[in-house]
């Protein structure tokens, strides 16, 4: 299972894809990628993710390629693949292209790399009886807002966090409290959950985006406004969102517990019912 990957221009083994050294994926970062999930062999929220890989693709000025042109060839790689009614992921990743190695971008007529292959979905239990994390500054770029390949400060924290006994790291930027390293962040006060504000220094979290639009149907108080660290210390409630961890409550922070140090009911609530939306798409005719 998961062997069959399709990779410029063509499916095949995983064993049989040769990454060109000049490939700007590979000597630059220089690209985008997405993750999305299925459920019982069913995609979720598929548009939603190659609606933001056509953002990050724009943001940089990534040209030839339309994110829903690889609708079909997810489809294929579930049937190619035998995927039947697992859960899995799909990883889609464009980088500019193979070309001679200079900053500036090639020629139009260079075709980006596509690479989409599918993983099966690990889901640690503790993103359901709650996880720990830590803070840390933020020391990414200011272009937030695109998922792009060049992950370097984000796997830079999250070794942190591993190395603390964690599993996320916080993202703080002058004094502001914005998401994990592949994660959203809530924390709620006063029975309100607050998540940071859609800016160039978050990535605009389609899970995030589901948990405020469950919050807005069901009546359940949110907002979009900018957590401070010196907030932190009032939630009775925090959790990070996210494709893969879907709702997961926040039980320690920096070696402190957070509320009572059990999933709070506001989260249980919320993970629930996504849940149950998660469930509901798969009963619906293809993807959500
Ligand atoms: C930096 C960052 N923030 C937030 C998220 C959560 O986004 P989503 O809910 O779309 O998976 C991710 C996911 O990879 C991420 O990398």
């Amino acid at each position: 299972m998961f062997d069959t990957v399709y990779f410029d221009g063509a499916y095949k083994s995983k064993s049989e894809v040769n990454i060109s050294p000049d490939d700007r994926g590979f000597l630059f970062g220089d690209g985008a990628y997405e993750v999305v999930v299925a459920y019982k062999g069913r995609y979720f929220r598929k548009r939603e993710h190659l609606e933001r890989l056509n953002h990050s693709l724009r943001g940089l000025r990534i040209t030839g390629i339309d994110a829903f042109s690889l609708e079909p060839i997810l489809d294929d790689l579930m049937v190619k693949n035998m995927v039947g009614s697992a859960d899995v992921t799909a990883y889609i990743q464009i980088t500019r292209g193979v070309t001679e190695r200079k900053h500036a971008f090639p020629s139009s007529d260079v075709a980006p790399t596509v690479f989409v292959r599918l993983m099966p979905v690990v889901r640690d239990p503790s993103f359901k009886t709650g996880v720990s994390v830590i803070t840390v500054p933020d020391t990414r770029w200011s272009r937030c807002d695109i998922k792009s390949i060049n992950l370097l400060p984000n796997c830079l924290a999250n070794q942190l966090a591993r190395e603390a006994g964690c599993i996320e790291a916080i993202f703080v930027r002058d004094g502001v409290v914005l998401e994990g390293t592949l994660s959203s962040f809530f924390a709620v006060f006063n029975g309100v959950a607050r998540t940071a504000p859609k800016s160039n220094y978050i990535l605009a979290g389609v899970t995030r985006q589901a948990a405020l639009d469950i919050c807005q149907r069901e009546g359940i108080p949110c907002s979009e406004e900018p957590i401070y660290m010196t907030d932190l210390a009032n939630a009775e409630e925090m959790f990070i969102t996210g494709t893969t961890r879907e709702i997961a409550p926040i039980i320690q922070i920096d070696g402190k517990p957070v509320g009572s140090g059990q999933p709070g009911p506001f989260v249980r609530r919320l993970a629930e019912l996504y849940r149950m939306q998660a469930e509901a798409a798969t009963t619906n005719a293809h993807s959500a």
